[in-house]
């Protein structure tokens, strides 16, 4: 049953065949009105220049234009030097040592989580976990809008995960964006329209969160109440920024004066810049709002309709025909910047790179120490941007280059095509061998003044589509990323697909969009010409997209077509550290009936334009914010609206916990599947006693080791075991439990956030400890063996034993206070005491004798858990 009344406009005629659901909720049934350009600029210009002929492009430029680009490190890259010679194909291009076995594409109905032999996926965090210790536990019957602000969001799209300093790599911060909902597969039925939106509201913006993983080889898993931990929503501020802030055009009677917006809308990609800030695009801002409908509305696909979220009933301001929010509208469609290491500062809006629908941005550095940003607008027709600082970087000097995206010059770009006259729309190679040319940077702001006549600057960073117009900028098949490598510096664009190129009344197919009806997409490879801040550039198509055995118009840049991984609809882009080319896609279940994806795209070399697929995400979702960390052997992806074309209790997605509730979005790591040493301690091994029952107890993950600083695993046998260690391996062992954890503390020393609180807090709700008498617990002191005995025994739910007659153990007389606890261990075969006939009582317990007891009393007498004599 649906839910929510969608209003699935595009239900019997989705262009591209594109699920219906995400076209009413991902952006607004944009297409069932029809593109919003309709400017009647150039779609192509025959210019042949000779300064960028295709001889240019494959003359070897790219040496030239190796220069320095973003990186986690922020420092230039060195000076240009010779192109290095095209390696000969390998199964790992490029010698990176994440090397895999392409998977086959997975069919569209297929609900799984696709990986590469060898490896496999770990959900790092989904839709609903807590990012702090005052929200509660996901529960999809007890949703409420406290609980969302404070849990992960929903649909995660872009992610960026970078080392924290000093950490040996064990600790990461990530970025993630919270583009939008999909209520109908969220909320249980009667849920009532308020909560939906306010909840919906509430699930939308970014998290940032931190990660920890036991060694390089190890999953990451999340840490609550990290103290970079902070979730952003449509609640926040955001300062405007550059040459816009304070503009009449940003003024609401909320905020007059223009400078401060409250959150952050339809997040989709992004970029690192290299000063370690965060660049997310907001994307389809225009769907949460009722507008006039004037002809600059529609420029950004905005009219007088109801929205289908229905924010507008609730929250006047999205309803820009309110007295005093006349402009709200405007205060979306930014590239927004956040620093993810400074939990209190407040993100800006850049109004210096223009107001469209960002799919995000990419910053690099250029040999002058400018930056430039690239950033592509999607929607059918729309354009391709780029800007440069005024000011230049300094290295170390971090508040300083956070300025750099406030000041600069806006360019778009125009494209000239070779083979202008042979494009027929069908996609066939033209007989110069190539779809290429090139084109120029068109300024719409330079120097601080408007380009763009009638316009001010103002009105141009605010209308930024309507200046692209007056200008001639070209009409692209949905530009989504765009990002420079930062091996060759050579910039990449996906062109994600246009079902409305050639089209009645629409633009025709030229040499960059060279498909009509372009339902699987393209990736054009552009070369700024040894200069990132200069106006020309060259171009030609790297991938045309689509599964070659259902049609004959792909391109693989001239690899064979037979042995790439069929591919369709490119979207994110991102580089592994040698510099292939990693795609992940949004469209495929519609375009080829193959479920998204990620894929690798060869660069260099005999094997240029090799496709492999490395995973495939489950049904009905999107791939999305790879992260490559080849170096690692790993990535990450976003799935974004696994199950979208589900209903609530009739689900098609149960992704990621395939627990029969629900799909949540979630950001997964692949990693190669650890092959667990056959002896995984250096200071313990066949011979030492107990040795079977540590590797047991290890196997069944009940005890841990130590990762010394050499890297290898110790086990410390001999250490005592700690009264706090003592309850985690009970909570273990006993399938580590859900723990309501109490209001007020039971112990005087056992406080939230410390090692072991939640065992604790268990151990002690099981009345398997009580603690001492003066409300302590004594965590990190040894656990004496009596005491040991005690804890055992209560965990076992304290079955009926009868008070021994004689003692069980010579040192254990039958006045002492565990001496019925210690004989029913004796009698259950738990312990045999020491050899000479003791059981001594007040010896601590050490590690190894502890993995004995466990495994006796789990594997050898069954013995399971059993709460409060239950
Ligand atoms: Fe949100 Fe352009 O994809
Ligand atoms: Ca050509
Ligand atoms: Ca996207």
């Amino acid at each position: 049953m649906a839910l929510i009344d969608l209003p699935l406009l595009m239900k019997d005629h989705v262009r591209g065949k594109r699920s219906p659901v995400t076209c009413a909720l991902k952006c607004g049934n944009q297409c069932a009105l029809g593109p919003c350009n309709h400017s009647d600029n150039p779609t192509f210009r025959d210019i042949v220049s000779s300064a960028i002929s295709r001889r240019t492009l494959l003359g070897g430029t790219t040496a030239a234009i190796a220069i320095g680009v973003a990186g986690t490190q922020g420092a230039l890259a060195a000076p240009a030097g010779p192109a290095p010679a095209a390696p000969a194909p390998a199964l790992a291009p490029g010698g990176t040592p994440l090397d895999f076995t392409a998977i086959e594409s997975v069919a569209a109905d297929v609900d799984e989580f696709t990986v590469p032999e060898g490896f496999a996926w770990h959900p790092v965090i989904r839709w609903g976990d807590p990012l702090f210790s005052d929200a509660p536990e996901f529960d999809w019957e007890r949703q409420s809008v406290a609980a969302q602000q404070r849990q992960f969001g929903y649909n995660n799209d872009f992610v960026e995960i970078q080392e924290i300093p000093g950490s040996d790599g064990l600790r990461a911060v990530m970025f993630v964006n919270h583009e939008y909902t999909n209520e109908n597969i969220m909320f249980p039925p009667g849920t009532s329209a308020e909560d939906m939106i306010e909840i919906g509201m509430a699930a939308h913006g970014l998290s940032v969160v931190e990660l920890e993983r036991e060694s390089r080889e190890a999953p990451y898993r999340y840490v609550v109440d990290a103290e970079l931990n902070r979730r952003f929503t449509v609640e926040d501020d955001f300062e405007m920024d550059g040459p816009a802030a304070g503009s009449e055009l940003l003024a609401t009677v909320e905020d007059p004066a223009g400078r401060f917006v409250k959150g952050t809308l339809n997040n989709c990609a992004g970029g690192l810049t290299p000063w370690g800030t965060i660049l997310s695009g907001e994307e389809n801002f225009h769907q949460y709002f009722v507008t006039p409908g004037s002809e600059r509305d529609q420029r950004y696909g905005m009219g007088s309709r109801p929205t289908q979220r229905g924010w507008e009933t609730r929250h006047p301001r999205f309803d820009t025909r309110t007295e005093g929010y006349e402009n709200e509208a405007n205060r979306f469609g930014w590239i927004v910047e956040v620093d993810p290491w400074d939990p209190t500062s407040t993100p800006k809006k850049h109004s210096a790179l223009g107001r469209f629908k960002h799919e995000g941005a990419n910053v690099r550095l250029t040999e002058d120490g400018r930056v430039v940003a690239y950033s592509g607008d999607d929607e059918v027709f729309d354009y391709l941007y780029k800007f440069v600082s005024r000011e230049t970087y300094v290295e170390g000097d971090r508040a300083h280059n956070m300025t750099l995206l406030s000041e600069g010059d806006l360019y778009v770009a125009a494209f000239t095509a070779t083979s202008a006259q042979e494009i027929d729309g069908s996609g066939d190679l033209p007989s110069d061998g190539a779809f290429d040319g090139g084109g120029t940077w068109l300024p719409l702001v330079e120097d601080g003044e408007s380009k763009v006549e009638g316009m001010s600057v103002e009105e141009v960073l605010v209308f930024t589509r309507l200046a692209a117009d007056a200008v001639g900028a070209t009409k692209m098949d949905r530009p989504e990323d765009v990002e420079p490598s930062p091996t060759t510096g050579l910039v990449y664009v996906a062109l994600t697909k246009n079902s409305d190129r050639g089209g009645a009344g629409e633009a025709p197919a030229d040499e960059m969009n060279p498909r009509s009806k372009n339902r699987d997409g393209h990736v054009i490879e552009m070369d700024e010409l040894g200069d990132p801040t200069g106006t020309s550039f060259g171009w030609r198509i790297l991938l045309l997209c689509g599964d070659p055995e259902q049609i004959d118009t792909t391109y693989f840049a001239g690899f064979p077509a037979d042995q790439v991984s069929p591919i369709s609809c490119p979207d994110n882009l991102a580089f592994d550290s040698v510099g292939n080319l990693w795609i992940s896609t949004d469209g495929q279940p519609g375009s080829i009936g193959r479920n998204d994806g990620l894929f690798r795209v060869t660069l260099e070399g005999e094997a240029r334009g090799r496709v492999e697929q490395f995973l495939a995400v489950p049904r009905d979702a999107e791939t999305c914010g790879p992260v490559i960390h080849d170096q690692d052997r790993t990535a990450f992806v976003a799935v974004q609206h696994p199950g979208e074309n589900g209903d609530y209790g009739a689900h098609t997605s149960f992704f990621p916990d395939f627990d029969g509730t629900g799909p949540k979005p979630a950001v997964v790591q692949v990693l190669p599947v650890a092959t667990e040493p056959e002896h995984p301690f250096t200071d313990m091994g066949p011979g030492h006693e107990h040795y079977e029952s540590v590797l047991w107890a290890h196997g069944h993950g009940i005890v841990r080791g130590w990762k010394e600083p050499d890297g290898t695993s110790t086990f410390r046998p001999l250490q005592p075991v700690q009264r706090d260690a003592m309850a985690a391996f009970l909570y273990r062992l006993a399938g580590s439990p859900e723990v309501d954890l109490p209001r007020s503390e039971p112990f005087r020393d056992v406080r939230k956030g410390q090692e072991h609180y939640t065992e604790i807090i268990w151990a002690y709700q099981m009345g398997i400890t009580t603690g001492w008498a003066d409300r302590t617990f004594r965590p990190t002191a040894p656990i004496t063996r009596d005491a040991m005995a005690a804890f055992v025994y209560r965990y076992a739910g304290s079955p009926e034993a009868p008070q021994p007659t004689q003692r069980p153990f010579g040192d254990v007389p039958l006045s002492s206070a565990y001496a019925k606890e210690i004989a029913w261990l004796q009698r259950e075969g738990i312990t045999k005491g020491w050899w000479d006939g003791t059981y001594r009582p007040l010896s601590p317990m050490h590690r190894d004798a502890t993995a004995a007891f466990l495994e006796r009393l789990h594997a050898e007498q069954g013995i399971t858990f059993r709460s409060l004599g239950g």
